[in-house]
């Protein structure tokens, strides 16, 4: 046995892959959504044992269904993540079959109509009702699956938890003021959280995030594109903002959910990643 840790000995004996996701146990939140399963596709393409949580019975299993056609390695339980008791019994249940959770990507989220300002309404129309539930599900919705499965790796010192927080967290873009203000504060609860834990519980544990650009997904379909499939005037804005010119493809996420899930980013917590053909960099001018 070498002395040494594996980095200095690459080369002469074991080869190091630091981006190995074999054994890994996953959680996704939003797992049957446009992007979170994407990124569970991917994983299960990558050796990982992929767990969705999803808070309908039948997209579930028809996700499941989907993904096993990929992997084997794929399971998922009932839990909306809004609900601590529910949610508190999962992380048992899945304590108790795989024995530890590795990583956990927070993907669910969303908007509601009335906590968005329509084009003919000003921030006064807002209905503070549903700008609460978009807190709730897009805040809330991080923070409670965080604090259980997160003190579930705090028993072992060692986990990692990426949120996902969107161009709106960091400018006003115009219309979305519910989910902007709620991605805001993810940014800052992701920097929180991996002061806490790096602190409390040692470098094993990591939180991070990534900052998807626009990507055509159920949220904001309606928002960006019309029947025909031609971008409305604030797709056309977007792209026009968008350095590369076009909209993000899910699978483009993947690259920084490995690094960030992986030993690679090892000594990484607390950044936020944006992934968006270059929109966070522009001036628009
Ligand atoms: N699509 C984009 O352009 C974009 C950009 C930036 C950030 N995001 C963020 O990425 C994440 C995924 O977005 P998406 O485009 O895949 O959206 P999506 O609507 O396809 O997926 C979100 C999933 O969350 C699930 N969900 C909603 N409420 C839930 C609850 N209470 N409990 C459990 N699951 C619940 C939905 O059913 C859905 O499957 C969201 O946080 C979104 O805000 C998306």
């Amino acid at each position: 046995m070498c002395a040494h840790t594996k980095s200095f000995c690459v080369g002469n004996f074991e080869k190091m892959n630091l981006f190995d996701l074999k054994e890994k146990v996953m959680l996704i939140t939003g797992g049957c959504g446009v992007l979170g399963n994407g990124i569970a596709r991917y994983l299960l393409q990558n050796e990982a044992t992929v767990i969705l949580l999803h808070y309908k019975e039948k997209p579930l299993q028809e996700s499941l269904a989907d993904l096993k056609k990929i992997s084997g390695n794929v399971d998922g339980f009932v839990c909306n993540v809004v609900e601590e008791k529910t949610m508190e019994l999962v992380c048992d249940k899945i304590i108790q079959k795989y024995g530890k959770i590795d990583v956990l990507i927070n993907a669910a989220g969303g908007n509601k109509p009335g906590a968005t300002v329509g084009p003919d309404q000003s921030v006064f129309d807002v209905d503070i009702e549903q700008f609460k539930q978009v807190i709730d599900l897009n805040l809330f919705g991080s923070i409670i699956p965080t604090l259980i499965f997160g003190k579930a790796m705090a028993l072992t010192k060692s986990g990692t938890i990426i949120n996902v927080s969107s161009m709106a967290a960091d400018r006003a873009i115009t219309r979305v003021m519910g989910y902007s203000t709620s991605k805001a504060a993810i940014d800052n609860f992701t920097k929180w959280m991996s002061v806490e834990l790096a602190q409390k519980y040692g470098d094993g544990m990591r939180v991070n995030a990534i900052a998807p650009g626009f990507f055509i997904g159920n949220q904001n379909r309606a928002l960006l594109t019309n029947k025909d499939g031609s971008y409305t005037d604030r797709g056309n804005t977007i792209i026009q903002n968008t350095p590369m010119k076009r909209f993000g493809e899910a699978d483009e996420l993947n690259g920084a959910i490995h690094y960030l899930c992986s030993e690679a980013s090892k000594f990484v917590t607390g950044i936020v990643i944006p992934i968006d053909g270059g929109f966070s960099a522009y001036s628009g001018v």
